[in-house]
């Protein structure tokens, strides 16, 4: 159970990656391309959002699964960098990125017809990507 939640969350970081990407820059690139936002830039949101809140969940049942996760939560391991990463730091600042992208989805949604969409979208797409990429266990993935 246990290896198959975390080979899970590892392969689902990839799509994760790759919708967020795909999201962000079409906001991005409809944003300078001075139209109105459409429902087929509400789904391409959606590439983004779907595997993020798939991956939070995943995420939720690896922390209280894993040895590095809830089990692990000591001051002993707060003093230990990789220990923080895994029991405190990463789950909090993925939490916070599926937030953002949520909170940039919902408001666009509601700007249909308007440009706002598209800024709304790739400025909190465009943070929380920048919180995943900074809290990702680079040294344990993609790994092999
Ligand atoms: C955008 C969301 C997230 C991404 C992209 C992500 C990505 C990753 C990656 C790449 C790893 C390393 C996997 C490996 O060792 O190959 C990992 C491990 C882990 N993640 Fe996440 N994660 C996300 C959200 C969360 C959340 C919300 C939680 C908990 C509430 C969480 C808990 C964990 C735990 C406990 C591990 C260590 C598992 C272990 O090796 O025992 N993650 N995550
Ligand atoms: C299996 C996991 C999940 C999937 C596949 C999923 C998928 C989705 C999708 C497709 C939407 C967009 C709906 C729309 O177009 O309006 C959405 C919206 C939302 N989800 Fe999730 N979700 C999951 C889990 C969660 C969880 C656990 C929470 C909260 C604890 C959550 C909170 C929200 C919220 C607040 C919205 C509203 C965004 C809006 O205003 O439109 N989701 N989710």
């Amino acid at each position: 159970m246990y290896t198959g939640i975390q080979h899970l969350h590892s392969y689902m970081t990839y799509l994760v990656l790759l919708g967020v990407l795909i999201s962000f820059g079409s906001a991005l690139a409809g944003m300078s391309g001075n139209r109105p936002f459409t429902d087929g830039d509400r789904k391409r949101g959606l590439l983004g959002l779907i595997p993020a809140h798939l991956q939070w969940i995943i995420g939720l049942i690896l922390y209280f699964i894993s040895p590095l996760g809830a089990s692990n939560f000591s001051g002993a391991a707060m003093k230990d960098s990789v220990s923080r990463l895994y029991m405190l730091e990463h789950p909090l600042t993925m939490v916070i990125a599926v937030v953002l992208i949520t909170i940039g989805y919902s408001r666009a949604k509601r700007m249909i017809g308007t440009q706002g969409g598209f800024k709304s979208i790739a400025i909190f797409y465009g943070i929380a990507l920048l919180l995943i990429l900074i809290r990702i266990p680079w040294n344990a993935w993609p790994g092999n």
